[in-house]
């Protein structure tokens, strides 16, 4: 969470840094703020969103070709001006940004404080950059070596990037834990948390390593670990459009993502994908195919809707494959000192791939010789990076905080990936492996047939856009997409929603039924189909309000609910895909209707870097 961007180079750096912010609000929107260096440094910062920034500066003296600019995810102090980013050292000579948590500022602050610092924010960043001033001037040394000093020290998750007012010609940057990606230009550097700020001035980029200090000036780019010892930097060519990260005539980034999934899904099963032949081709899962066949058990590791999506593939591969799934939680995963057995597997599904938890669940997992196989969306990302083998799901980058296309695309690798054991393991029929590879095949099409009835799902949505809470239920391989359903819900309209197996909701939630609570089942034709159509009676008879996702002709259902959303027939393994997508609209047209900023819900981020 929170975003970075820094420019040095020819060009003026207050608009290069405003609009890259702009692009990475999606990872933080609560203030924002910017710093130049010409004859001076010009500090601005602002509570708010980067668009109340751009206000506050207007008229103001924006000249330098150097800066710096962040956009705030707060986690040591409310929203604020004076807790926005950049800080400035009490000495006025620095300043910084930072993405992260340093954990040990509280005793850092105290030796300060005992030193005579005083602090204008309640930030731990403040805390960080007054501590490497210090060093710097106890030891009259370079910032650089100050930086590197002062790192050794520090406990915690950071990107931070520092300018100095008497040394304007360079930027100084560290990464541990939190992103962070550098453009290559003519005589020009651009810094950023993703490469979205970057991608139109220049396709070369190189990822900065954990312990790596980067010393930017217009034309050189030094990389040091935190030995000092120079690192060749890895220049890398970005594989990204520049209107991939555009809204392209949608009101909404969400919604933009929505209708592209039937594109996303079938770009992910492109290449890999060969009904005719009645392959699978994923070069990352078949060069480590016998250590994934021979798995004792996988363990799926995730938050969030990955963590859906990790639920979902947990019955598919339990299925098809027979090898026992588990799927946690990587915030607890990684604190509860998990067993890993030889011969274990973990699947790490993350579409940013750099979820903090979700990184340092690996890393410890790693450590005791599990093998980690990621399913991510971003290229190049830390988990992409530290998994032994892995598939991309190609969802193309997703803007929208609550995520959408990535989640479809994750089932849809995840899906390939499960096929693929399975053949290898002999544990599935030859009709019903080329059966679920035509069912696929068909998703992109079924998707866009959803979407061809967004019309009436918006219809529904309005007539509950007032409820005060939602309940959301489904059985076996749906009962996780009713968890997402309900976390879509939440996420985006601030209605309370809870997901739930529609069997269990007798165990509880059944007491909160009445006429005005509604209940969205998703109850597709599946092998579970009689006994949910006994629990949507069971919400008929105590006078709820039932909306149900169903296979399209379904007269039996349509005649009990107030409202349906149906959706074409699919394999029960399939049907998540396509189920998912009238709940993804339905949130949307009621968090809308509502009056909220979908695209960037309050108090979330989507990349979150922080535990
Ligand atoms: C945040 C986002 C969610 C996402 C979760 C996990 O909470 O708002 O949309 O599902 O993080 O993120 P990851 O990038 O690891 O999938």
């Amino acid at each position: 969470m929170c975003g970075i961007v820094a420019y040095i180079g020819h060009r003026q750096a207050y608009p290069v840094i405003i609009k890259g912010l702009k692009r990475l609000e999606y990872r933080g929107y609560d203030s924002a703020g910017v710093a130049l260096l010409n004859h001076g440094m010009k500090l601005y910062k602002k509570k708010g969103k980067v668009a109340a920034l751009e206000e506050t500066t207007l008229g103001q003296d924006l000249e330098g070709n150097i800066g710096i600019g962040h956009t705030r995810w707060a986690t040591h102090g409310e929203p604020s001006d004076r807790n926005a980013h950049p800080h400035v050292s009490a000495n006025g000579r620095l300043a910084m940004i930072h993405n992260g948590i340093i954990e040990n500022y509280a005793l850092l602050k105290q030796e300060l404080v005992k030193k005579g610092y005083k602090f204008h924010s309640d930030t731990d960043t403040e805390v960080l950059l007054n501590f490497i001033e210090d060093i710097q001037k106890n030891n009259e040394s370079t910032l650089e070596e100050a930086l590197r000093i002062a790192l050794k020290r520090v406990v915690g998750a950071y990107v931070i990037v520092l300018i100095d007012r008497d040394n304007p010609g360079t930027l100084i940057a560290a990464r541990k834990g939190s992103p962070l990606v550098i453009g290559i230009g003519k005589g020009e550097h651009f810094l950023a948390s993703d490469a979205s700020p970057i991608i139109e001035y220049t396709k070369e980029v190189v990822y900065v390593n954990d312990y790596e200090i980067a010393i930017i000036k217009p034309d050189e780019l030094i990389l040091k670990n935190l030995g000092n010892e120079r690192q060749t930097p890895f220049i890398q060519k970005l594989d990204l459009e520049l209107a991939a990260i555009e809204k392209g005539g949608y009101d909404h980034f969400m919604l933009k993502e929505i209708f592209e999934q039937p594109s996303t899904i079938y770009d992910c099963l492109r290449g890999r994908l060969d009904v005719t032949q009645g392959t699978i081709t994923m070069s990352g899962i078949q060069n480590n195919i016998d250590k994934i066949k021979n798995a004792n058990r996988i363990l799926i590791v995730a938050c969030g809707t990955s963590w859906h999506a990790g639920l979902i593939a947990e019955y598919i591969i339990e299925e098809l494959c027979r090898i026992p799934v588990e799927v946690e939680y990587a915030s607890e995963f990684r604190y509860r000192n998990p067993v890993i057995h030889k011969g274990d597997m973990i699947i790490a599904i993350s579409q940013s791939g750099e979820t903090a938890d979700t990184l340092v669940a690996l890393e410890n997992a790693k450590e005791q010789g599990a093998v980690i196989l990621g399913i991510v969306n971003v290229v190049g990302s830390s988990i992409a990076r530290l998994s032994h083998a892995g598939a991309y799901t190609h969802a193309g980058p997703e803007i929208g905080v609550a995520s959408t296309k990535a989640f479809t695309a994750q089932l849809t690798v995840l899906t390939m990936v499960a096929l693929m054991i399975a053949k290898e393991r002999n544990a599935i029929t030859h009709e019903r492996y080329l059966h679920l590879l035509e069912e696929l095949n068909d998703v992109p099409e079924k998707v866009k047939q959803v979407l061809g009835t967004a019309e009436h799902i918006q219809k529904v949505a309005l007539k509950y856009k007032d409820v005060k809470d939602a309940l959301y239920l489904g059985r076996g391989y749906n009962f996780p997409v009713a968890l997402e359903g309900a976390l879509k819900l939440k996420e985006i309209s601030y209605i309370h929603a809870e997901g739930y197996p529609a069997a269990e909701m007798k165990h509880g939630p059944i007491a909160l039924v009445d006429e005005l609570l509604p209940v969205v089942f998703v109850a597709t034709r599946d092998a579970y189909y009689e006994k949910i159509i006994s629990n949507i009676q069971e919400i008929k008879a105590r006078k709820g309000k039932v909306i149900a996702v169903i296979t399209e002709a379904d007269e039996t259902i349509t005649g009990m609910a107030d409202d349906v959303l149906p959706v074409p027939e699919a394999d029960e393994l399939i049907a998540p895909i396509i189920s998912t997508i009238p709940l993804q609209l339905f949130s949307y047209y009621i968090g809308v209707a509502r009056g909220y900023d979908v695209d960037k819900p309050r108090n979330l981020a989507k990349s979150v870097t922080v535990e």
